[in-house]
């Protein structure tokens, strides 16, 4: 207090505190003149759905006033869609005209027109004249998913923690039976796949971002994965920017399913090729014959299901790689092969089995760990996380990989540049999808 004794130091004092106060003002300001958008980010959440697989679900905030909205992402799914009514009330809520551009945008390259069904309220949500039809599906429960499509203000979060708003997010406003198996307080399904009016394509043409997502699950319930739109550096704790670990191959889009495809090449158990003469032209995408065969990628299955004949020759191989001492067991529903797992050491990278590699076009390789092909099952029983294709599945591709596989890995889309980017197992690089922290909390 030596310096204030006198008055004069008294005033030199409060103006030494003045000037800080104006600094330091100025500083919020430059900081709150807020630099461009870069990277948008979407907590993701597994949730356990009883008798249904797991879901991965995301949290947005939508309407006016805003309020928070649970939605099941699908990877595969075109157009998202979210169960409206009476009860959706926001003053925000706009029905898309026919006559709108946006109207053939969405369903490109048609346009679908209706009124209020009979029996609706006329004028709330989900029921206007005149306005635009567009469709989807929920494919866990196979009902459609399909109405008026309506825009509000949607809010998310950018990568340094600041809330921002796209004012005009579309979807389609669905029926309550779109909801058929859909986790507890899930109001409808985050498409990510081949549509114009998907989330990667709505999220990044909003804040004139790169055509890009990447998509981090985490395998716990109690810890949050993470989404990401746009580039990278996409940084996880303790400061990884995992988007440097990423190996590219070509993304091919089957338009007959509107989905994604990867062109696998061959598959390998602890380095060794599995023999694939039998079926190695399944491997490839078939556009003439109704898109058959070929690789998809998608987050509803939750265990990588393959054709009956390529999963025998990868039982075959593992079984062997992984050797005697390790004897199978009974199978416990729903997989295929299971092993007593007492004899089965663990290591960081989860249990200590056989590799498995999946080399893509490009010579791009996903290598697989313990904690991606392996699942205690039952005390004492580890299953292989893969299934062989059962009657009836509806599924034209021979390998569709679920998203037990892609858990603590990095997946990147590039929409723009046609190629896939993954990181392989999060945790030979001391991280995990359930590191993200915002930089800074706005
Ligand atoms: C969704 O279901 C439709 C119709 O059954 C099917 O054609 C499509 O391939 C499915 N897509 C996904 C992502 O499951
Ligand atoms: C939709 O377009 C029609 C003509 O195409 C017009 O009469 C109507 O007022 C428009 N409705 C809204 C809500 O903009
Ligand atoms: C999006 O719309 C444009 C026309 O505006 C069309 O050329 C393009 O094929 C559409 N994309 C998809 C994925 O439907
Ligand atoms: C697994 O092996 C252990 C040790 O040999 C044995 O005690 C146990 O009963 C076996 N469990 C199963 C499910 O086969």
């Amino acid at each position: 207090m030596g310096c204030c004794s006198h008055f004069n130091f008294l005033f030199l004092c409060f103006l030494l505190i003045l000037s800080n106060i104006i600094s330091t003002s100025i500083a919020k300001k430059s900081s709150s003149s807020h630099p461009p958008i870069k990277t948008l980010v979407l907590p993701v959440t597994k949730v356990h759905y009883y008798p249904g697989p797991d879901q991965y679900v995301i949290k947005i905030k939508q309407r006016t006033p805003l309020l928070p909205i649970k939605l099941t992402i699908d990877l595969g799914l075109d157009n998202p869609f979210m169960h409206c009514d009476q009860a959706y009330v926001s003053s925000t809520y706009k029905p898309i005209n026919c006559s709108s551009p946006v109207c053939s945008y969405a369903n490109y390259p048609f346009e679908y027109c209706s009124n209020c069904p009979n029996g609706g309220v006329l004028n709330t949500p989900g029921c206007h004249d005149n306005t635009c039809q567009a469709y989807s599906i929920n494919n866990i429960s196979g009902r459609p998913g399909s109405g008026e499509l309506f825009q509000d203000i949607v809010s998310v979060k950018s990568i340094n923690g600041r809330s921002v708003s796209v004012p005009n997010f579309l979807f389609i406003c669905s029926h309550t039976g779109s909801l058929l198996k859909l986790a507890n307080d899930v109001q409808g399904m985050a498409a990510f796949g081949v549509s114009n009016i998907s989330f990667p394509y709505q999220f990044t043409a909003a804040f004139g971002l790169e055509k890009k997502f990447a998509i981090c699950l985490s395998p716990s319930e109690k810890s949050n994965g993470v989404i990401f739109f746009g580039n990278g550096p996409y940084v996880l704790q303790p400061g990884i920017d995992v988007s440097m670990s990423l190996t590219y191959t070509s993304l091919i889009t089957n338009y007959f399913v509107k989905e994604y495809y990867l062109l696998l090449k061959a598959i390998k158990i602890n380095g060794k090729f599995v023999p694939s003469d039998k079926w190695q032209y399944k491997l490839t995408f078939d556009y003439d014959k109704g898109g058959n065969g070929g690789t998809k990628i998608g987050t509803l299955l939750p265990y990588t299901v393959m054709e009956s004949d390529i999963f025998s020759s990868v039982v075959d191989e593992f079984v062997k790689a992984l050797g005697k001492n390790i004897p199978r067991v009974a199978n416990v529903a729903p997989f295929d092969v299971c092993f007593n797992s007492t004899g089965i050491a663990r290591s960081r990278l989860g249990p200590a089995v056989p590799t498995i590699e999946l080399v893509f076009q490009n010579k791009a390789v996903w290598k697989i760990f313990g904690a991606n092909s392996m699942v205690q099952a039952a005390k004492d029983v580890m299953c292989l996380a893969f299934v062989s294709k059962k009657e009836g599945f509806w599924s034209t591709a021979a390998i569709e990989i679920g998203g037990y596989l892609l858990e603590d890995n990095l997946i990147q889309f590039d929409l723009d540049n046609n190629r896939v980017g993954f990181s392989s197992s999060l945790l030979s690089k001391q991280t995990s999808c359930s590191n993200f922290k915002y930089t800074n909390h706005a």
